[in-house]
C-alpha cells in the first residue's frame, strides 16, 4: 500500500494538534481564572445614579450615620434607601443646586421611590437578611468594605457563596460586641476589647449563634 500522506505532513498534523490541544487548555484556564475574579463579580464597578452622591461627602466628611439613610438595617431584611424628603431637609437649604436634584423633586411630586441604582444585588434564589447580621454584631464593613470613603459607591466584596460562607463556618473571630458595630475604627482585639480567640465562645453563646445551621443550604436558599 503506498503512503498517502508524505512524512512531513504526518509531522505537521502533529504539531497542529498539540498546538490545538495547548490552546484549549490555555482558554479553559483563562476563563476558570476570570469567572472566580473580582472583575467577573464586578467589584470595585461604580453603577450610574440620578444624582452623583457621595458617600465620602455626606457619611465621611459630614459624618451622618448609616442608620440616618438606612433605616432598616438594625430589623428589616432591606437595609432600606433614603427617600427624596430625607435629602431634601438638607438640600432645600445647603447647597442647592436645582438642576442637580431635579431627581428628588420629580419623585417626591409622583410619590415614587427614588431610582438609584443598586451595585448589590444577589440572585433570586438566596435569601439574605440586614436585621439578623446587624443583631449578631456582623459590621457593615465586613461585607461592604469602608463605605464612608467612597465617593462613588461600588462594591468591596464578591458576595459570592464562598464569601458568605468563609464567615458562617466560623463567624466568631469577625463578630463585633453589640455598641461597635457602627463604629468606624474598631479593631479585633484592640484596646479593652478581649482577644478574639478568648472572646469566640462566650461572644457565640452570647449572641445565640449555631454554627451548624448557618452553613445548611435552606439558611440561604429559597
Ligand atoms: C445621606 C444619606 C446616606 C448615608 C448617611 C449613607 N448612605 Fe448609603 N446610600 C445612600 C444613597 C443615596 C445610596 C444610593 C446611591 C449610591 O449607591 O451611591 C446609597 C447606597 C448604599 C449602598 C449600595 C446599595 C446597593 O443597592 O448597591 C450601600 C452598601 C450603602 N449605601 C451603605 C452605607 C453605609 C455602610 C453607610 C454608613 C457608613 C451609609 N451607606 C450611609 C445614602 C446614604
Ligand atoms: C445632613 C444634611 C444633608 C443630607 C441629609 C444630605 N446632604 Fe447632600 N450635602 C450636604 C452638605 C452640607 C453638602 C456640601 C458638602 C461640601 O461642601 O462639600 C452636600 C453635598 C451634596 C452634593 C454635592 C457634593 C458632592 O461633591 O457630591 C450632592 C449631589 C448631594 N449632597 C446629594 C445628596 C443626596 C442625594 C442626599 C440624600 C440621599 C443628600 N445629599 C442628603 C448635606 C446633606
Ligand atoms: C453579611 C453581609 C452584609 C452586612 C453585614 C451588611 N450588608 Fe448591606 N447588603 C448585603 C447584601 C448581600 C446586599 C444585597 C441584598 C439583596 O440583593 O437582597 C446588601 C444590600 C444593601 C443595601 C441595598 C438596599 C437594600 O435595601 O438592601 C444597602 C443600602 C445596604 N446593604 C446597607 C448596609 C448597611 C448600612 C449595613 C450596616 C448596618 C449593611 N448593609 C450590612 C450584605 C451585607
Ligand atoms: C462576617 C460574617 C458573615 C458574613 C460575611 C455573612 N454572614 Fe450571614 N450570618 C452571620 C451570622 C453571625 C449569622 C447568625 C445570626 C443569628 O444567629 O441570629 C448569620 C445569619 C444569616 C442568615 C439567617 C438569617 C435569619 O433570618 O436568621 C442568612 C439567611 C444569612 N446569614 C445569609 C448570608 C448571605 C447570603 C451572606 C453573603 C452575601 C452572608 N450571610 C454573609 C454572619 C455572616
Ligand atoms: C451563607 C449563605 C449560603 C449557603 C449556606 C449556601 N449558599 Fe449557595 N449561594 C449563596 C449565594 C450568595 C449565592 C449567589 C452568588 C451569586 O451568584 O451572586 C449562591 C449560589 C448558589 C448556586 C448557584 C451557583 C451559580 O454559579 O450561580 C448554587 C447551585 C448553590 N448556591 C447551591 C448551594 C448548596 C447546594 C448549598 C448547601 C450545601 C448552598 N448553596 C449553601 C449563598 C449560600
Amino acid at each position: 500500500m503506498p503512503q498517502l500522506f508524505s512524512p512531513r505532513a504526518d509531522a505537521r498534523l502533529r504539531v497542529a494538534l498539540a498546538l490545538g490541544a495547548g490552546a484549549l487548555v490555555m482558554a479553559a484556564a483563562a476563563g476558570f481564572v476570570y469567572v472566580r475574579s473580582d472583575r467577573a463579580w464586578r467589584v470595585g464597578v461604580a453603577a450610574p445614579q440620578p444624582i452623583p452622591f457621595s458617600h465620602a461627602v455626606h457619611a465621611g466628611g459630614i459624618g451622618l450615620d448609616c442608620r440616618f439613610c438606612h433605616a432598616g438595617v438594625e430589623r428589616q431584611a432591606a437595609a432600606g434607601m433614603p427617600t427624596a424628603e430625607t435629602c431634601l431637609g438638607c438640600h432645600r437649604q445647603v447647597w442647592n443646586v436645582a438642576a442637580q436634584f431635579a431627581p428628588l423633586e420629580t419623585a417626591l411630586a409622583l410619590q415614587v421611590p427614588v431610582p438609584w441604582a443598586s451595585v448589590h444585588r444577589l440572585p433570586e434564589h438566596v435569601r439574605f437578611h440586614h436585621g439578623a447580621h446587624t443583631a449578631a454584631g456582623v459590621a457593615c464593613e465586613s461585607c461592604h468594605g469602608q463605605v464612608w470613603t467612597m465617593p462613588r459607591t461600588v462594591k468591596a466584596e464578591t458576595l459570592s457563596m464562598a464569601f458568605c460562607l468563609g464567615c458562617h463556618r466560623d463567624p466568631a473571630p469577625r463578630l463585633r460586641p453589640a455598641e461597635a458595630v457602627f463604629s468606624r475604627d474598631w479593631q479585633p482585639g484592640s484596646a479593652s476589647q478581649p482577644t478574639p480567640a478568648d472572646a469566640a465562645t462566650p461572644r457565640l453563646q452570647h449572641f445565640g449563634v449555631e454554627i451548624p445551621a448557618l452553613t445548611r443550604c435552606s439558611t440561604c436558599h429559597r
